[in-house]
């Protein structure tokens, strides 16, 4: 593992402070680096996922609330869950009516079982310290026959793109995140935690193991982003 990955005991706490740390300039910075295709991703990914008012959305590990902003413009019933208080305190400044904003840990959901129809994650998986244990959790609060919708980071498989997003990675990102956040050590983690994600065979298989079906991946910018959707059996 890289340097800048912290020891697993400490991962959860390292995480929770990094993401403190950077989100006064979290927003900005994601749009600089993707070009501003993030929001693109996460409006997709809710139209994929066919979210309407009847829905129940769980935003989880929501940071500044990007996701609930974009399924509150589908339905009023919209929770964004975050652990790190900085990143939701830019969340409660957007002033998104109705959407209501906890702070805990994506491993323990203080969420009734079924009480959710759809979950969104967006970047989030390669954070959390057991990306198995957080599945269950959202099996558990998502009803049968609920959606989530997962976006995260990838590696692009044709070799000519991979070797330039290598660069654009680990060179590019973490001197534009330095730039504009004086936060540069937090984004050396950024490119340096895609070591965590597990390969795309193993990972959809974590998602079917976990109850769900359906499982579905969607690549973005020449695979260097990757959207995963899939029914809670
Ligand atoms: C890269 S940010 C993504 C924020 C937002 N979802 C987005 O799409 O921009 C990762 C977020 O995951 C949160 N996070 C990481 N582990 C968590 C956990 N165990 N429980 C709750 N939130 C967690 C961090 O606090 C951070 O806000």
């Amino acid at each position: 593992m890289p340097d800048v990955l912290p020891p697993p005991e400490e991962k959860a706490r390292t995480v929770r402070q990094m993401f403190d740390r950077i989100a006064p300039g979290y927003d900005r910075v994601n749009r600089v680096m993707t070009g501003r295709r993030d929001q693109a991703w996460r409006r997709e990914l809710v139209r994929r996922l066919r979210v309407s008012d009847a829905d129940r959305v769980l935003d989880l590990a929501c940071g500044t609330g990007d996701f609930a902003e974009i399924a509150r413009e589908f339905t009023p019933h919209v929770v964004g869950l975050d652990f790190a208080r900085v990143m939701l305190q830019g969340a409660r400044r957007r002033k998104i009516e109705g959407v209501e904003w906890v702070q805990a840990d994506a491993l323990r959901l203080p969420l009734r079982d079924g009480s959710m129809t759809v979950a969104v994650s967006g970047f989030a998986l390669r954070n959390f310290t057991s990306i198995p244990a957080v599945l269950a959790e959202l099996a558990r609060v998502i009803r049968p026959g609920g959606r989530i919708g997962l976006l995260e980071v990838d590696r692009p498989r044709n070799p000519i793109f991979r070797a330039g997003h290598t660069v654009y990675f680990n060179r590019v990102v973490p001197l534009i995140g330095g730039a504009l956040s004086s936060e540069r050590q937090a984004y050396r983690y950024l490119p340096a935690s895609a070591a965590y994600m597990p390969a795309e065979a193993e990972l959809l298989g974590m998602i079917r193991e976990a109850g769900f079906e359906r499982v579905r991946k969607q690549s973005h910018m020449l695979g260097a982003a990757q959207a995963i959707t899939a029914v809670r059996a």
